[in-house]
């Protein structure tokens, strides 16, 4: 439909243009790394800018894998590819991961469901670390809880933190590409707003729910669902 034609449209133009503004970037980027060394007394006053190029181009740079990996999951909806994934071992990967990065932080994981699931392993992963991380960013401490648990309807991936919160008129719009609560605490921390939209098309795709509730000041919590037809094991729900 028309419809249809024009989403293509939209998702073919992101795609090609992130695409085209990499190779600039780089470009920059080789620029702003090798300046100290070309410039052999470099004048202090330039190195504080230099930094802070450096910094904007590793944020474009990430805006840009980002744009390109959501484009890229949305236009090979027809053709994906779907595995048994160890769920169980995927969090387990990614909690260590995301451990190692944030040293300091406690993630705490509890693993009681099925252990495979049919689905796309690298969508999952991008799923799991996105919610993830933002528990991490949107809670100065506290630990962050990571459940895959079972439910009357199938397994369930629960990611919940004891940090700001998100007023409830906010909740409906939180999967929007660029959706962000507050662009200037969100600056501080330097999300660009489409983490929770790549969570929502790897829930769409997987056929799951993803539940949010949340209460300002105390802490979020995000649900994935998935429906009981995606487990490996025949036994589910006894
Ligand atoms: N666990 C959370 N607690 C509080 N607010 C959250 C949480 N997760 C997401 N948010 C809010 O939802 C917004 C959108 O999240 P999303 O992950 O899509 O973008 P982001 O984290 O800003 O950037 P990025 O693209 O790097 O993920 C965030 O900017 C933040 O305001
Ligand atoms: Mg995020």
């Amino acid at each position: 439909s028309e419809q249809d034609k024009l989403e293509r449209m939209r998702r073919d133009f992101v795609g090609n243009v992130s695409h085209e503004l990499r190779t600039p970037l780089t470009v920059i980027k080789g620029y702003i790394e090798t300046l100290p060394s070309l410039v052999s007394e470099l004048n202090a006053t330039l190195q504080k800018p230099l930094a802070s190029m450096a910094t904007q181009v590793a944020r474009m740079e990430n805006l840009i894998a980002d744009l390109l990996w959501l484009a890229q999951i949305e236009t090979v909806e027809g053709e994906r590819k779907e595995n048994l994934v160890d769920v169980c071992a995927l969090l387990s990967t990614v909690a260590e991961e995301l451990r190692f990065a944030w040293p300091d932080r406690d993630i705490a994981l509890q693993l009681i469901s099925v252990k495979r699931i049919l689905g796309d392993e690298r969508e999952l992963r991008s799923a799991i670390s996105n919610l993830v991380v933002n528990a991490l960013k949107y809670s100065a401490t506290g630990p962050v809880s990571v459940k895959w648990l079972d439910s009357a309807v199938g397994p369930v991936l629960t990611v919940e933190d004891e940090g700001l919160g998100i007023a409830a008129k906010h909740i409906p719009r939180l999967t929007e590409r660029f959706y962000r609560v507050d662009k200037s605490r969100s600056q501080q921390v330097g999300g660009t707003g489409l983490g929770l939209a790549i969570v929502k098309h790897v829930a769409v795709s997987h056929e799951a729910k993803l539940l949010v509730e949340s209460q300002p000041g105390e802490g979020s919590c995000f649900r994935l669902v998935f429906p009981a037809s995606r487990c490996a094991d025949p036994d589910f729900g006894d």
